[in-house]
Formats: C-alpha cells, sequence, structure tokens
C-alpha cells in the first residue's frame, strides 16, 4: 500500500472514462500520478488518502482567499438559492460591473464569460474588427489559453525549435491547428523593446492587436523590464494597434487594479479570471469604450448561455469584497517575500543554484545558473529534471507544488506555513 495507493486506483479507472483521466492537460502532470481530492480548507488540501498537504498550487492560481473561504461559499449559496442562471440580467451582475469598473484602470465597459481562453478570443476578435487588420502579435512563453489563433509558441523543446529571436518559428503547442492559424501571428522573444518597435513599425499595416501578460507569470514568473509596457503602449498608440493585457494571472494577484494598476499601464483592453471568483467560473473582457461599443452595438458579436451565472457573480462579489476590506494584498507580498527570501537562503544554504523570482502572491523557483531571467528562451536553462525531483520530494513531505515551477499564495496562508515550506525545502534541496 502507497502513500498514494487509492488516488492510485481512481486514476486508473478514470484513464477508462475521462481521456488522459483528467479534465484539463494541465492536471496530467500531477505527482506521481494525477491525485483525488476531497476537501480542502484555506491553506490545506486533502487527498482521498487521508494525505494533507500545504497548498502553494491553489489551483494554478484562482484560490486567492484560500480552499472553501466562508464567506464566498455562503454568498454562493445564498445566491444560489434564489436561482442559477436568468437567460437575462440580474442585480448582482451589475454590481459586479460597477465594481470592476471602479478598480480597473481600462475598464469601462465589459462582458463576462466562464474562461480567460474564450475571453481572449474574443479580445482579438474585438481588435480585428475595430482596427480593420487580422495580424496579432503574441510573445514567446505567454500562455492566453487553448485556443487555435494563440496555441503557438507557448513551449518549445530546445533554443533551435525556437528559431533566430529576431524572427522566431511559429511553435504549435498542439496537433489540429488549422496552418492558417499561424498565418496570422507575429512571434517575438518578451522583454526586448527594441526588437519589438522594429516589429512593430514594420508590420503596423497588417497588426490589429499585441497581446500580453503585463508580468510573464506563466513562465518564470518575470516581470516587464523598465519602460518595456510603457514603450509597447505608446508604440500601439502611434501605429494604430490595440494593446491587449492578459490579466489572467495578474489581475486580483498584483493587487486590485492587476498588473496595470501595479505597473501603471492603461490597456486598450484586459482580461481577467482566475483570482477574481474563487475558484468559480467567471471571466471579463474589459476595455476602453470606443472599442467595447463595438460589442454593444453587435458589430462584434460575444455571446454565451452560462455567462454571468448566480454562482460565480457571487463568488466574484465575495471575494473582491474581501479582498479589499481585509488589505490582503500587502500581506500577501509582505508573506512572499519572507517565503522567496526563505527559499533563497536554504538553497544558499543547501548548496544549490535556485533562481527565486517573482512578486511575492505568486514567484517562481527553479534550477539556473543565471542570475536572472528575463524571457521564456532564459527559462530553457532550467534543469526541469531536478526540479521534478525538488516537487516530488516537497511533495511527499506533504507541500503541493506545481510542476512548472510558479508558486501562488493566498489570505489563508500564515508566518507557520511559510516556516514550514522553508524548513522542509532546506531538507529536500540537501538531498538533490
Ligand atoms: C495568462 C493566462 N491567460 C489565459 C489563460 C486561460 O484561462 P482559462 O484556463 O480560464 O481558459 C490562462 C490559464 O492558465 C493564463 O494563465
Amino acid at each position: 500500500m502507497t502513500r498514494y495507493q487509492k488516488s492510485h486506483e481512481l486514476y486508473q479507472r478514470a484513464c477508462r472514462s475521462l481521456a488522459g483521466g483528467v479534465a484539463s492537460e494541465f492536471r496530467k502532470y500531477g505527482y506521481p500520478h494525477p491525485l483525488f481530492y476531497e476537501r480542502g480548507a484555506g491553506s490545506r488540501v486533502y487527498d482521498v488518502d487521508g494525505n494533507e498537504y500545504l497548498d502553494f498550487t491553489l489551483s494554478q492560481g484562482p484560490l486567492i482567499l484560500g480552499h472553501s473561504h466562508p464567506e464566498v461559499l455562503a454568498r454562493v449559496h445564498e445566491s444560489s438559492q434564489r436561482g442559477q442562471l436568468y437567460a437575462g440580467q440580474h442585480l448582482e451582475e451589475l454590481e459586479l460591473a460597477e465594481t470592476l469598473q471602479r478598480l480597473i484602470p481600462c475598464a469601462e465597459l465589459m462582458r463576462f464569460s466562464l474562461s480567460g481562453s474564450e475571453a481572449d478570443h474574443a479580445a482579438l476578435r474585438l481588435a480585428r474588427a475595430v482596427t480593420g487588420k487580422y495580424k496579432f502579435l503574441k510573445f514567446e512563453g505567454h500562455y492566453h489559453g487553448w485556443f487555435d489563433g494563440v496555441s503557438f509558441s507557448i513551449s518549445a523543446a530546445s533554443e533551435d525549435a525556437m528559431g533566430p529571436r529576431e524572427q522566431p518559428n511559429i511553435v504549435p503547442w498542439t496537433q489540429g491547428l488549422p496552418p492558417q492559424a499561424a498565418n496570422d501571428l507575429i512571434v517575438l522573444p518578451w522583454n526586448d523593446l527594441e526588437l519589438a518597435e522594429k516589429t512593430l513599425r514594420e508590420h503596423a499595416g497588417e497588426l490589429a492587436a499585441v497581446i500580453s501578460s503585463p508580468a510573464m507569470c506563466n513562465a518564470g514568473c518575470i516581470a516587464p523590464r523598465s519602460g518595456f509596457l510603457q514603450g509597447l503602449r505608446q508604440l500601439c498608440d502611434e501605429l494604430g494597434i490595440v494593446l491587449i493585457f492578459d490579466e489572467v494571472i495578474t489581475g486580483f494577484r498584483l493587487g486590485m487594479a492587476g498588473g496595470q494598476g501595479y505597473f501603471d499601464v492603461t490597456p486598450d483592453l484586459a482580461v481577467f479570471g482566475k483570482a477574481m471568483a474563487s475558484g468559480y467560473p467567471i471571466s471579463v473582457l474589459a476595455g476602453k469604450r470606443n472599442y467595447m461599443e463595438w460589442i454593444a452595438d453587435g458589430r462584434v458579436i460575444h455571446a454565451g448561455t452560462m455567462n454571468s451565472g448566480n454562482p460565480s457573480i457571487a463568488a466574484a462579489l465575495a471575494t473582491i469584497e474581501v479582498l479589499e476590506r481585509d488589505a490582503v494584498h500587502p500581506r500577501l507580498f509582505e508573506l512572499g517575500r519572507e517565503l522567496m527570501e526563505g527559499l533563497r537562503d536554504a538553497a544558499r544554504r543547501a548548496g544549490q543554484a535556485m533562481l527565486v523570482q517573482g512578486f511575492g502572491p505568486a514567484f517562481h523557483t527553479g534550477f539556473t545558473p543565471l542570475e536572472s531571467v528575463n524571457d521564456f528562451r532564459d527559462t530553457l536553462s532550467y534543469d526541469k529534471a531536478k526540479y521534478q525531483k525538488f516537487m516530488a520530494g516537497m511533495h511527499d513531505r506533504g507541500i503541493r507544488l506545481i510542476g512548472r515551477g510558479i508558486w501562488y499564495l493566498s489570505a489563508a496562508h500564515t508566518s507557520a506555513d511559510v516556516q514550514q515550506a522553508i524548513d522542509t525545502a532546506y531538507d529536500i534541496l540537501k538531498t538533490l
């Protein structure tokens, strides 16, 4: 009987009905195989074998208040008692829109969807309609959901596969993409304003949009270089290109105004999801009025049977209320700083070259000789096999991490949790 026996049996069974035994590609990479969970509370989650984990995955980011926050659950319950979905408007939806208008600089008008992927898709459609142009620029390593148009240059086997820096290959992420999708795309390394400027000027006549996360949290938790986002803003203004920020991770994680508030650069359109609603399905396409009016008057169609369901709207309202009332972000940054510092110190003491980089509420750890990682090509220097061993060791000791190296913190995490993670990390790092 192993520590993961029941999960193992359920996983074998799941492979007979669920493709790959899971409901999302990213869940396939659970250690030692996809696990089955029974419940979550605060900073902890429990699997069917009775193992308890201090959770730094937070469901890939959404659980900014921790698992099963009582106020979120109560609000969802109360709202669901009155109904689920009206195929019509309700007051709470309006209240949420007004709250987001108050908090998010670019949110003059908005629409709700269910997932980040959908809202990114809508943003690109809108940008194409408004500009009358069809191409868009995305950056290597950035993830904007799994839809066809953006399923390129998310990962790569090697730098060779990525081609020259100045003119990267467009690397498909999956089979099944229509060949013309790649023709609509220009790809560049992130964080290189000079290269972005040259490319944007050359292709201004065909580029509808630049899409970027304000910080590259998915790979390396990389901050934009000083002036990079501001430079994109100026170039897009000058060249008639729509600037889209994908705030699916940065939104409500770097602060109530997302990455656009944190870095003080306002995009034309932005997409929010994840941390906004504590794990309930909702995303937002928010943007400046002159763009969003194209959706308002139906020149651009955005739709969805399930949009703005009561539970999701209630969860978002409750999450935002608690985040504001309890001033959660300053504490998350402070706790994150403690954890990042503690991990750096543990790695130093254990003689390991572990780079700890990021913001606090989200950050990244990985084994690399580099002193900082500034774009996706730099992330290829990470020793992934070693990180898998580190993650496995932590997991067997009750600390749940994401295999890609990103850590998320929640309002439910305490200083004692942080200390437990640092002590355990030191023990594991010594053995690598
Ligand atoms: C930056 C970013 N954009 C978009 C998405 C897609 O969001 P969803 O998984 O809700 O479709 C993700 C998901 O991880 C993301 O991290």
